[in-house]
């Protein structure tokens, strides 16, 4: 009766409401065909492609299988690629496909661009990336994934938890999660679990953790063409491997509740002969299916989403999580703490032009609304550079673990998209202000801090536009200072927009120069401009160059009165992905010169050591906040032993072990040394156990709560807090060995200067800041909000500019606040020629941000990444039963509300 009933119901694509009704005691497994195509790694993306077994081939053939066969199902992961494909196909084919999806024969998993690094990753580009992928989704089959996918991914973030929730899954998948923790959950059955990312009810989401080999086949049952070691299905062994199978899924089943089970089928870059792994796989399991008295279970062909639809049928209580997955260590002493720093300079690269990204949207949406765009606006600029930024958080790119050509080749694609938008902005530019073929030009300082849009007309006598575009939200009045490189031995000036003279300092260490300019914010336009000259004399400027006093600087100087600042470094035989430091550290390099710079306005300790050059600024006599830069030289490997370098910041706080460090960007996360709240720890190594992402801020606080130190990055680092007031990041690696996770290349980053190679050397920007965090919560956002809303910069040689000025019809949408204004305003073009994506972010750890919505525009709000109606998902959710017993409810705010630290997205038809 069974066995008859299921086959009819597989048959129908219908098989989990029918054997629902049934009284079984039958375990029930689902095996996942899945697709696991990096989007680069040991190759890049477009050799994965196209190679031999590649993807294209891959996603063709299993598409041939589903077609063919009601009863075969498969998971798509990768959105980058399957676009890629899905252009190539024919009507016919598209036809075909759609149909697959609709009859829930293949499904698309995450629905990411790719899938995303949660240690390194910044949760705007997380957004980005999501958003992409399911925009695409959306876009074609007007479909909508419901389930998360990280089975990769070396380590899982809260904030990741959250967007889960938050993009309307109801459920997500992990492959890896620290060796230890793993097998203590395998005994008590708690490989599946709810994590609340937060204190908020409503983000809680169902998590299943893979049983074995991260997402590979059960052991034994990699049919896979392209795996040499596997085994056929032949007449002679279907019996054993019928048993063997049945075998491993009844030992599976000690790890899980209730009477469902889930398996992933499939590896790296496998099922490009779906049709023979389908065909082997098929005879065992029609064996086992066959005999349901003898195995008492029955095993089928399905999709993660089949699997958690009949998970919630079953109504079981899971037990609940809040602390995050991080440091993941794979084997005793191998904690992945390493690629938390892992290509610094890429890293760097990709934070910055993530940030551009967000406000050259804005820039380009408000151009489109105020229909300046005309024949000038072309979307594919948007769309590439989203791409190739998207394709940067793949958790082997972002993360440093990618080979050199691969890692070269994210930079050229980011780079060549960067170029392309640089233009647009320059053509928008130029019909702004009613000129023709002004070039508009950025700076990058990248160890050359030359910049020749403004060096060589300011040499030649000539005028410089620096154009400005500011997309912050309501933040007239506050001050912030541009830093700008200019030439040695002039004198130059600053103008504004109505020719008054600016006051500023330039500070010259080494004969670089640089001319930190103050600026009032001034929101009610997104362009302004200033003018830079060359003139005869000190006389006609009121910028002054400061003179700098020679100071004797060593560890133990306490810079400012506050903190000391030292530079050490770990020997290790540690590789891409693992941190495994020899010992404690050691002082990096000698002490060279130290000079102190004081101005009125900018006050600075420069200080030189072999190998380092920092920078430690502060404005307006602030006594709290201090500004550091580090430029990290060629670390020398002429020894043969791996080093990375590390910065201390080194305080009289007293934190007793406990340290707090932001996940991707956003809440902070309680850290303790050698501690873990989930499972009773082993200390094996005491340094890189002890590693921690972090991506925006690391702090420590007293027992007191009432003083802090943090400091922020401007990029991705690993980091801890070892010793009593000490913060440490790490800056910079360059190493000896490769750790055997599949990479097979040595993390020795080289770039050429004066004709000879060297280690890649790296400017990276820190700020320190001392604070009170009962008094002031949101001091540290703050610094964020400054950092990520730094505003764009061009230069143009030209004597004079005018900018129409663009109409906001966001104006008054975040209503002005008392203090400084945390609130980020994002927003894109979205699927129509009038429609617009919205994003609101309260970035306030406390405080409520009303909105004000604009009349005559239709919001309508949506899930995080814009795919589907909030209400609707509100609706349909999964409320999963757990043993949270947190008294805090779900939180809920008014219709013109943004809680604190909440994000909020709208589709707006204007
Ligand atoms: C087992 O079941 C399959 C269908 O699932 C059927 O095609 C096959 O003939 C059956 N084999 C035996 C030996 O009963
Ligand atoms: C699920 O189980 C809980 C208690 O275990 C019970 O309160 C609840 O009513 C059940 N829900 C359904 C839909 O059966
Ligand atoms: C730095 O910029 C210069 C000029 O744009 C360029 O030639 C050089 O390749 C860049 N170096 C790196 C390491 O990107
Ligand atoms: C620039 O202008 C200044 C003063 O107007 C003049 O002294 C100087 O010679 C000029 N330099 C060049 C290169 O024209
Ligand atoms: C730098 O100069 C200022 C002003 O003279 C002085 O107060 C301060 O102590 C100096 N700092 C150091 C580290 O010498
Ligand atoms: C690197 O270190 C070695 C000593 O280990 C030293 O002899 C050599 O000069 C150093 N090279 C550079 C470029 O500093
Ligand atoms: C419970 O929630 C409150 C806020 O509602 C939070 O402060 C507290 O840390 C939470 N407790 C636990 C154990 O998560």
């Amino acid at each position: 009766m069974i066995l008859l009933l299921t086959l009819i119901s597989i048959g129908c694509g219908n098989f989990l409401g029918k054997v629902n009704n049934v009284e079984t005691d039958y375990l029930r497994v689902f095996l996942f065909p899945h697709s696991h195509d990096d989007v680069g790694w040991v190759r890049t993306m477009m050799e994965y492609y196209k190679d031999q077994h590649g993807v294209k081939q891959i996603i063709s053939s299993y598409m041939e299988q589903l077609i063919k066969d009601k009863s075969k199902h498969f998971s798509q992961v990768e959105i980058a690629f399957f676009s890629i494909w899905w252009n190539e196909q024919s009507d016919t084919m598209k036809e075909q496909v759609k149909q697959l999806v609709k009859n829930e024969q293949l499904e698309f998993l995450s629905g990411g661009w790719c899938m995303n690094d949660e240690a390194t990753s910044y949760y705007e580009d997380i957004i980005d990336q999501m958003t992409l992928g399911h925009k695409f989704l959306l876009q074609h089959f007007n479909y909508i994934p419901s389930v998360g996918w990280q089975v990769d991914p070396f380590g899982h973030s809260n904030t990741q938890a959250l967007f889960s929730n938050m993009m309307g899954f109801n459920a997500w998948f992990f492959g890896r999660i620290d060796q230890e923790d793993r097998s203590i959950r395998e005994r008590k059955k708690e490989l599946e679990f709810v994590i609340h990312p937060d204190t908020d009810q409503g983000h809680s989401i169902l998590t299943h953790v893979n049983y074995y080999g991260y997402y590979s086949s059960p052991r034994g049952f990699d049919f896979d063409v392209t795996n040499p070691n596997r085994q056929q299905v032949t007449d002679s062994n279907l019996q054993s491997k019928t048993d063997e199978l049945a075998r491993y899924f009844n030992q599976q089943q000690n790890s899980y509740k209730g009477k469902i089970l889930a398996h992933t089928l499939g590896m790296d870059f496998q099922w490009s002969d779906a049709a023979s792994y389908f065909g082997q796989m098929d005879r065992v399991i029609n064996k086992v299916n066959n005999n349901t008295e003898k195995y008492k279970m029955i095993i089928q062909y399905g999709t993660p989403k089949q699997y958690i639809q009949a998970l919630y049928e079953q109504n079981i209580t899971y037990p609940s999580q809040q602390e995050d997955f991080f440091p993941y260590a794979d084997y005793p002493n191998q904690y992945w703490s390493g690629y938390f720093t892992s290509r610094s300079a890429f890293k760097g690269y990709v934070r910055r032009i993530g940030r551009y990204f967000q406000q050259v949207k804005l820039f380009y949406s408000f151009m489109k609304i105020n229909n300046q765009c005309k024949s000038l606006c072309d979307e594919t600029n948007l769309k590439n550079l989203a791409e190739a930024l998207g394709t940067a958080q793949h958790h082997d790119a972002i993360t440093g673990t990618a080979k050199q050509y691969v890692n070269n080749d994210y930079i050229k694609m980011i780079k060549t998209a960067y170029q392309e938008m640089n233009k647009q902005v320059s053509t928008l530019l130029n019909s702004l202000s009613n000129t023709q073929s002004i070039t508009h030009s950025t700076c990058n300082f990248n160890g050359s801090n030359v910049c020749h849009s403004l060096f060589d007309p300011l040499i030649k006598n000539q005028t410089v536009i620096l154009t400005v575009i500011d997309a912050k939200v309501n933040n007239d009045g506050i001050k912030e200072y541009l830093k700008i490189f200019v030439p040695d031995n002039l004198f130059i000036k600053a103008l504004d927009e109505k020719d008054n003279l600016l006051n500023g300092e330039i500070l010259c260490t080494n004969e670089q120069c640089i001319l930190y300019l103050p600026r009032i914010v001034d929101n009610s336009k997104l362009i302004h401009f200033y003018k830079l000259q060359t003139v005869a004399s000190q006389d006609d400027t009121d910028i002054i160059k400061i003179q700098p006093e020679t100071i004797t600087v060593d560890k133990d100087t306490k810079l400012f009165g506050k903190f000391k600042l030292n530079y050490n470094y770990y020997v290790s035989s540690s590789g891409a992905y693992i941190f495994r430091p020899d010992g404690q550290p050691h002082p990096y390099g000698n002490y060279i010169k130290a000079y102190n710079f004081t101005g009125s306005l900018v006050k600075q300790i420069y200080i030189e050591k072999s190998g380092i050059k920092a920078w430690v600024t502060t404005y307006d006599e602030d006594e709290n906040i201090f500004y550091l830069d580090t430029f990290v030289d060629s670390i020398n490997m002429s020894d043969y032993r791996g080093k990375e370098v590390i910065l201390q910041v080194i305080t009289d706080i007293n934190n007793n072990k406990v340290f707090y460090t932001d996940s991707n960007g956003l809440s902070l996360q309680r850290r303790q040394v050698n501690h873990r709240d989930s499972w009773q720890m082993t200390v094996l190594e005491p340094v890189s156990g002890n590693y921690f992402p972090v991506n925006g801020a690391i702090m420590i606080k007293n027992e007191n709560g009432n003083q802090a130190c943090a400091v922020l990055n401007d990029r991705a680092q690993g980091g801890t807090s070892l010793n009593n007031g000490v913060i440490e990041l790490m800056l910079q690696r360059r190493l000896n060995n490769d750790d055997n996770k599949g990479v097979y290349e040595r993390l020795d980053e080289q770039e050429e200067v004066d004709k000879k190679k060297v280690g890649m050397r790296q400017m990276m920007s820190h700020t320190i800041v001392f604070y009170n965090p009962k008094s002031d919560s949101n001091i540290l956002r703050q610094l964020q909000y400054q950092q990520d809303l730094k505003p764009l910069i061009y230069f143009s040689t030209q004597d004079q500019v005018e900018y129409k000025s663009l109409e906001n019809k966001f104006e008054k949408f975040i209503e002005k606040q008392s203090d400084y204004n945390l609130c980020k305003f994002y927003i894109e073009p979205w699927l129509t020629e009038n429609q617009y994506l919205v994003r609101v972010h309260n970035l306030r750890e406390e405080g409520i941000q009303k909105l004000k919505f604009p009349a005559g525009l239709k919001f309508t709000e949506t899930t995080l990444t814009g795919n589907q109606e909030l209400k609707n998902w509100e609706q349909n959710r999964f409320i999963w039963t757990d043993t949270y017993t947190n008294q805090s409810s779900k939180q809920t705010y008014q219709e013109d509300q943004v809680g604190p630290m909440k994000i909020r997205t709208w589709i707006v038809t204007i």
